[in-house]
């Protein structure tokens, strides 16, 4: 049932604030991260000295996001890979490495064909980051923490894809505290967390002016998207929105490579959309958005108000509240899931089920 609204995945983009207090629900206590929701064999979160992480698609997408986590909180070695690579290649396994998969589904053939590989490697354990509980990714995992997203029918995945970065921040702040992260930097991590519903409910509150903004991809074939630090995946994904429901080819570059090709593009028709984080990155990402402006490219900034950026010649700004940095991966997901979202309507394509698309790719 779509209730009061036209698609699935507007809805699912709704539900958001929701589903996140639910995948938090039970995982956090007042000052602390539960290690109890992995289960009762908690204990490989002393052992694991590596992490490798393995999925597919936007659930890939949130694997990136957890790298930066997990190097910068528990200062371990992570990895990410997309299944369909990893399972066909000799991979060299370091002792007491976590295995890691993510799955909105749990049906996807080479997440799954990438664990049955996995399990004859020599890993400390399996743990799957999932939304169906009675999935086959779930049953053949060691260890599972539900997304509990509630079922995802539009096939451009949302819910699916902030609680999968809700989740992993749980996984990363656990193993974060078994190696060295305070109780005090404990502490206020998970205040952060508490507070993410109410930020996604924020973000949302730029609907209508992402919708005015839309309007300007009608014509547009093209759409190139930077990200700097964990918000390069973020790009990646907004890219992948817009290219699977809009059908707009659109590409995300670290916003650093731009100068190394990319920038050969850019012309009056090449949008760019920009992710500004609120860290010590933002001077360079300006120096980028100057080389964008210097060659007529048209800038969509999406940032928060404390940058200082706004709206003027050749800057169409879109508010984004400001968040801690470690969670600004999350809420900057919610505009880009929007602006793919009327950039669709306005195309008239069909949002819910695009073209050559499913929502489980069961086979290879
Ligand atoms: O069910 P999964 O999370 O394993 O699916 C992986 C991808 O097929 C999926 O994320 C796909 O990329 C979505 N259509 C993205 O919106």
């Amino acid at each position: 049932d779509k209730g009061e609204f036209r698609h699935y995945m507007m809805k699912e983009i709704y539900e958001q604030p929701k589903v996140i207090a639910a995948c938090l629900e039970g995982r956090i206590s007042e000052s602390k991260v539960l290690t109890s929701c992995f289960g009762a064999d908690s204990g490989f979160l002393k052992e694991v000295e590596n992490v490798h992480i393995v999925a597919c698609g936007t659930s890939y997408h949130a694997g990136l996001v957890a790298k930066y986590w997990i190097e910068d909180l528990a200062g371990l070695p992570c990895s990410v890979e997309v299944a369909s690579e990893y399972r066909y290649r000799k991979v060299a396994v370091p002792k007491n490495t976590l295995f890691l998969t993510l799955s909105q589904s749990g049906e996807t053939a080479d997440t799954l064909a990438a664990l049955r590989k996995a399990k004859e490697q020599g890993y400390l354990t399996t743990l799957a980051i999932c939304n169906v509980p009675s999935s086959t990714l779930v049953r053949e995992s060691a260890l599972t923490l539900l997304t509990n997203a509630g079922a995802e029918i539009g096939v451009a995945s949302t819910k699916a894809f902030t609680t999968q970065l809700t989740a992993l921040l749980i996984t990363s702040v656990a193993i974060a505290v078994e190696n060295g992260l305070s109780a005090e930097k404990e502490q206020a991590l998970v205040n952060a967390m508490r507070s993410l519903p109410a930020y996604v409910n924020a973000a949302l509150l730029q609907d209508e002016h992402i919708q005015k903004v839309s309007d300007r991809f009608a014509n547009k074939h093209n759409a190139l998207f930077l990200g700097r630090g964990a918000m390069y995946p973020i790009a990646l994904e907004g890219a992948l929105k817009l290219k699977e429901i809009s059908y707009i080819h659109a590409e995300a570059y670290p916003a650093g490579e731009l100068k190394h090709g990319p920038l050969a593009l850019v012309d009056e028709d090449m949008p760019i959309i920009t992710m500004v984080p609120h860290n010590g990155m933002l001077d360079k990402l300006k120096s980028n958005m100057q080389e964008v402006a210097a060659r007529g490219g048209e800038l969509y900034v999406f940032a928060d108000r404390s940058t200082n950026l706004h709206s003027e010649d050749n800057i169409i700004f879109t508010e984004v509240p400001k968040v801690e940095g470690i969670l600004e991966p999350i809420v900057h997901t919610i505009p880009l899931q929007l602006l793919s979202y009327h950039v669709a309507v306005v195309k008239g394509t069909d949002v819910d089920q695009p073209r050559n698309l499913a929502k489980s790719v069961t086979v290879e």
